[in-house]
C-alpha cells in the first residue's frame, strides 16, 4: 500500500479509504493499483460481504491527477486507471460510497458502479472531462443517461453542470443526504445490513439488477480508446498545462 490508500476491515465490511487530503484525494497511478488489489482481495475473501469507499475531510476524490494526465499525453497512457475500472465494473461484492466534499472525474463516475450513496449536504459532484479536452470514463457516458435520464446527463457529462448533494439525490446516484459528520457512520450502517443479508442472495439479486457486465465492460474499453487519442490533444495538454501553473 502507497500510503494514500487505507485498507481497513472491520468484521465483513472492507473500509477503502482515499487518503490524500493535501491534494484533495486526487489518485495517482499507485492508488489505481492499491484500491484495485483492496477490490480483488474482498471479492476473494468469504469474510468481506460489502466495501466502503470513502474520502478524506472536504475531499472524496479529485479524479485523476492531473500531472499524471500530462504525463499521458507526452508518454502514453498507464494502463493502472484503466484496470481499476474493470476492477470496480467487474467486482461481486457490494460497494458503498460516503462521499464528503468534492467528487470530481473519476470520483464521481465510480458512483456509478456503487450499490448505496451516502452524500454530505455541502459535497458536489460534476465530470469536467470536455473542459479538460477529454471524454468520460467508467462506462458512464452508458451509465449516466440510464440512470439520469439523457437531459440531466448530458448537462452533467458533456456540460461539465455540477451537481449538488441533494439534485444527486434527485438524479439517482445518491441515496441519503446528510450532515457531513454523518456520512461515515452511515455507510457503515448501511454496509453492515448489507452485509448481513444472505450472501448468494445479495449476490444474485445485485447481478440481475445491474448492467449487462459485456455491456459495461465494452463502453469501458470505447471510451478508454478515445480518452487515450484525446489527452494526446492540444485541448488537453493546455488544460492540464494551466491547471498545474495557476498559482504561478
Ligand atoms: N490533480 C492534481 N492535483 C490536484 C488535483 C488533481 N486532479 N486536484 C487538486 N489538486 C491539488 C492542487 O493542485 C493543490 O495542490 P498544491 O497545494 O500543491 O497547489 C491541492 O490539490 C489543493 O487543491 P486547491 O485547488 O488548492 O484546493 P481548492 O479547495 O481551491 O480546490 C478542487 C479543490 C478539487 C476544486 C480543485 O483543486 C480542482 O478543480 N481540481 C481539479 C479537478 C479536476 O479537474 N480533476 C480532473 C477531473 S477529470
Amino acid at each position: 500500500m502507497t500510503g494514500d490508500i487505507a485498507v481497513t476491515d472491520d468484521g465483513a465490511v472492507r473500509i477503502i479509504r482515499m487518503n490524500r487530503p493535501e491534494k484533495k484525494n486526487a489518485l495517482t497511478l499507485a492508488m489505481y493499483t492499491d484500491m484495485t488489489r483492496a477490490l480483488q482481495e474482498a471479492d476473494q475473501s468469504e469474510a468481506i460481504r460489502c466495501v466502503v469507499i470513502a474520502g478524506a475531510p472536504g475531499a472524496f476524490c479529485a479524479g485523476n491527477d492531473i500531472a499524471d494526465f500530462l504525463k499521458a499525453a507526452g508518454g502514453g497512457l498507464d494502463p493502472r486507471g484503466h484496470e481499476f475500472l474493470h476492477a470496480l465494473a467487474r467486482r461481486q461484492k457490494p460497494l458503498v460510497a460516503a462521499v464528503n466534499g468534492v467528487a470530481i472525474g473519476i470520483g464521481t463516475t465510480m458512483l456509478f458502479h456503487c450499490d448505496h450513496v451516502v452524500a454530505g449536504a455541502t459535497s458536489t459532484l460534476s465530470t469536467p472531462f470536455l473542459k479538460l479536452g477529454l471524454i468520460p470514463e467508467a462506462a458512464s457516458t452508458l451509465l449516466a443517461p440510464m440512470r439520469m435520464g439523457y437531459a440531466r446527463a448530458f448537462s452533467m457529462l458533456v456540460m461539465g453542470r455540477p451537481l449538488t448533494a441533494e439534485e444527486a439525490k434527485e438524479a439517482g446516484i445518491v441515496n441519503t443526504v446528510a450532515d457531513a459528520a454523518e456520512v461515515e457512520d452511515l455507510a457503515l450502517k448501511a454496509a453492515r445490513e448489507i452485509a448481513a443479508l444472505p450472501p448468494r442472495s445479495v449476490a444474485v439479486t445485485r447481478g440481475l439488477m445491474r448492467s449487462p457486465l459485456d455491456d459495461v465492460i465494452k463502453h469501458i474499453n470505447t471510451e478508454s480508446a478515445h480518452f487515450k487519442e484525446l489527452l494526446q490533444s492540444d485541448e488537453a495538454r493546455a488544460a492540464f498545462t494551466a491547471f498545474l501553473a495557476r498559482r504561478k
